[in-house]
């Protein structure tokens, strides 16, 4: 595993609607014991909105490679839109966000075009969207047939997702490639397809932009990573870190991720 820049790969962790504040607490408390001695990596932690500004009172000072994240946000920056957070909220308070993950289309029904106004909307603020796409079922987008199904396969996401952004824009943008079946249910995809489809996204990002850009751009593998088969992914040089459900919810298996992460770099 090595970022095509040369930059340090990324282990971000999506908490979902999980954890109460003592929890996130003691989470966000232990990892940053913890990564202080780490450093070769970028650890993103990515809890409910409402534990954010309590984790930044309570760490006050983190090493640099030490960030959080939001889980999502609106495209406006303010308005009527009960119960959503807006990037002016977010800005100051995380650096990155997850946009457009497999849960939020699935559940909330958002579309491509929602994706692709809440990445310009980041950009436009200065977040770092860590930009998921992923296909529902195993073996899309491998080959050309899966092509021609009229199903959704990741790099045609990509491209909707990505449309508008210039070439600038997107050298700011993490990509994170998280196959829906794999998503939660314990059935990570083998290092190898995950490879594959990784090269697939930056084949796309080559056509959209140049060659130069798209080796600048990190994609992530997402879909039940654990301290088990993380070695799968850090084994490939077109993966660029991993994003993390389930499994960073208990401390000492982040860790373990975490420094497994790490010791791959050359
Ligand atoms: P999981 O979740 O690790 O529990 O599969 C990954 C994600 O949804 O980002």
């Amino acid at each position: 595993m090595a970022t095509k820049k040369g930059d340090r790969p990324y282990v971000i962790a999506n908490w979902k609607m999980h954890t109460n504040l003592a929890d996130a607490l003691l989470l966000a408390e232990g990892t940053k014991n913890s990564i202080a001695e780490i450093k070769n990596i970028n650890v993103v932690l990515c809890p409910p909105f409402t534990w954010l500004y309590p984790i930044i009172e309570h760490w006050r000072h983190k090493p640099s490679n030490l960030s959080l994240g939001a889980q999502d946000m609106h495209w406006e920056d303010s308005g009527a839109f009960t119960g959503e957070v807006s990037p002016m909220m977010l800005k100051g308070l995380v650096k990155y966000v997850i946009i457009g993950h497999s849960e939020r289309r699935f559940h909330f029904h958002e579309t491509d075009e929602l994706v692709n106004d809440k990445i310009q909307a980041a950009v436009r603020h200065n977040l770092v969207p860590v930009v998921c796409v992923g296909e529902r079922k195993k073996n899309m987008g491998q080959d050309s047939e899966s092509q021609n199904t009229g199903k959704v396969d990741a790099p045609t996401q990509l491209v909707k997702a990505l449309e508008g952004i210039s070439a600038n824009e997107a050298k700011k943008i993490i990509i994170a490639y998280e196959p829906v079946w794999a998503i939660g249910t314990g059935e990570a995809a083998t290092g190898d397809y995950a490879a594959r489809m990784a090269m697939q996204l930056r084949d796309r990002l080559k056509f959209l932009y140049d060659e130069e850009i798209a080796d600048e751009i990190p994609i992530l593998y997402g879909g039940s990573v654990k301290s088990d088969n993380v070695s799968e992914f850090t084994g490939q040089e077109e993966i660029d870190g991993v994003l993390v459900g389930t499994a960073s919810l208990k401390l000492n298996e982040f860790l373990k991720i975490c420094r497994m992460v790490a010791e791959s770099v050359r």
